[in-house]
């Protein structure tokens, strides 16, 4: 049973019960049943028959090649990695840590199937912008500094949340959730540059704010579809593209289909040089996503006061995640947050 690769495991066959019931799903059902029993070459078979009646994403072949790996069967487990790989699966990590794939390392076929994997990835890495190019700036709308639920009332009763209602949230909702997540609240003269406009809503190790934040919109009344880059410096938004983005950002979040029912979402990423320049390896390992933690941890108190919900997401893809929303070579993606608002006694 796989210590590393769970993540794909789990959103492929998330995919696949969100699915209406049909021999595709059926199938693939069962194989994952087989798969968690151990049945691995029953798994196998099973998920060969299913492609045959439907069209697997690049998780789910995956999943098949764990299966056939784990039954012994590496030739059509390695098979089933190359559809995987055509299909769009780019995690590198996962492929080399996978204890499913022990049996394959190191045999036939393996090395010439990660050299096609890292040409892909490098060709990607060199397609990331220095710098992002803004189409547009939009001041946002000041935010309040009070409200009428307390910091108790939204921690009691902050819950993750994946289903929300379909009315559409205001641009003032959107500056009141990026603000919690990294406005700015105190600015003084004479302040270092790094500090990049004053001390924020979220505390940062050493004032270095090595967190980006985007707001990827599709359902803002008065605020067109795109992706948008939150500048805290004058608390705006920069266009940097325009369009409906749901459909790619749920299959960079591993399939997780169920974002696409929020209004926006949240995206951060780190540019993680703003904090090994002042404190080395300890500025990676622990001290960005402390950061990011407590901004997370505002958004989702924001959210609650709002009458809106959130649910963090870390499983994704990294580099599909980076190239959706446009970031630039020197940011690592970190965090996707959707937000809408919730019907009452809907909290999941
Ligand atoms: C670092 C981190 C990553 C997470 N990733 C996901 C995710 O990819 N998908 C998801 O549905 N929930 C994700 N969650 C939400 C957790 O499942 C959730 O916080 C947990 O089940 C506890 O539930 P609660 O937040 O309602 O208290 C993540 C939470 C954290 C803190």
């Amino acid at each position: 049973m796989k210590r590393c690769g769970i993540a794909v495991f789990i959103a492929a066959m998330a995919f696949v019960s969100a699915l209406a019931a049909g021999e595709f799903e059926d199938l693939v059902k069962k194989a994952g049943e087989h798969y968690r029993a151990g049945e691995y070459r029953a798994s196998g078979e099973t998920f060969d028959l299913a492609f045959k009646a439907g069209e697997p994403g690049k998780n789910l072949y995956y999943t098949a090649a764990c299966a056939w790996s784990l039954a012994g069967e590496n030739g059509r487990a390695l098979e089933l990695l190359g559809k995987a790989l055509d299909a769009g699966f780019l995690d590198r990590k996962i492929l080399i840590e996978d204890t499913d794939l022990e049996s394959l390392r190191g045999g036939d076929g393996w090395n010439e199937m990660m050299a096609r994997l890292d040409g892909r990835i490098a060709a990607m890495e060199a397609a990331f912008p220095a710098e992002l190019a803004v189409l547009e700036s939009i001041d946002l709308p000041e935010p309040r500094r009070d409200g009428a639920v307390s910091v108790e009332k939204a921690m009691a009763e902050r819950r993750s949340v994946r289903r929300y209602s379909p009315e559409p949230i205001a641009v003032a909702d959107c500056s009141q959730l990026l603000w919690a997540a990294y406005g700015i609240t105190l600015t003084r003269e004479k302040m270092p540059d790094f500090v990049r406009g004053g001390l924020r809503t979220a505390p940062s190790a050493g004032a270095r704010y090595p967190l980006e934040i985007y707001l990827v919109a599709w359902n803002v009344s008065g605020l067109p579809q795109g992706i948008y880059r939150y500048e805290s410096n004058g608390h705006k938004l920069q266009k940097i593209a325009a369009g409906d983005f749901r459909d790619p950002l749920a299959a960079a979040c591993l399939d997780q289909d169920w974002l696409k029912g929020a209004a926006v979402a949240i995206v951060y990423s780190a540019v993680f040089e703003r904090n090994t320049a002042k404190y080395g390896e300890r500025g990676r390992e622990r001290y960005v996503c402390m950061d990011l933690g407590h901004s997370g941890e505002n958004v989702y108190l924001q959210c609650g006061s709002l009458g809106m919900g959130t649910c963090a997401i870390g499983a994704f893809t990294d580099l599909d995640l980076k190239r959706v929303i446009g970031m630039t070579k020197a940011e690592e993606p970190l965090y996707v947050m959707p937000v809408g608002r919730i019907e009452a006694g809907n909290r999941q």
